[in-house]
């Protein structure tokens, strides 16, 4: 009995594993399709996995930042970057998406 309780253990950690990775990998498709499609980020940055080479606002793998600054970046804007959120340019969900996509593609 107190293998099969292991062994009931490791099967249902490693489907969470396995449904999380999943998660993960749905999420950085959707985000790369966001910065480079849906809002068009890579017309002004630089972003080597993204393939992306604009020189209109910083490189994104050189500043350093955290998923919440990009957030509020993306939904508020500065100067020359548009204000994805406050414009409806992107949904919250699809900003939630392109920050954690940009902070985990990022080189940094
Ligand atoms: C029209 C050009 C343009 C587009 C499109 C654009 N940005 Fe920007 N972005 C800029 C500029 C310019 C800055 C610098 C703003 C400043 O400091 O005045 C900037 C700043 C940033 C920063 C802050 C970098 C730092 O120095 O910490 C992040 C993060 C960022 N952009 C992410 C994005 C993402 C993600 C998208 C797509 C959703 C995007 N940008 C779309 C021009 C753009």
């Amino acid at each position: 009995m107190k293998i099969l309780k292991f062994l009931l253990i490791v099967i249902v950690i490693s489907l969470v594993t396995s449904l999380k990775s999943f998660a993960d990998e749905a999420m950085m498709k959707k985000g790369l399709e966001i910065f480079n499609e849906t809002a068009g980020c890579a017309a002004c940055h630089v972003l080597k996995a993204a393939g992306s080479q604009g020189n209109i606002g910083p490189n994104l793998d050189t500043v350093s930042m955290t998923i919440e600054s990009v957030k509020e970046m993306v939904t508020y804007g500065l100067g020359v970057m548009p204000a994805f959120g406050e414009d409806g340019i992107l949904t919250k969900e699809e900003i939630d998406i392109v920050s954690h996509y940009v902070v985990k593609a990022s080189q940094n």
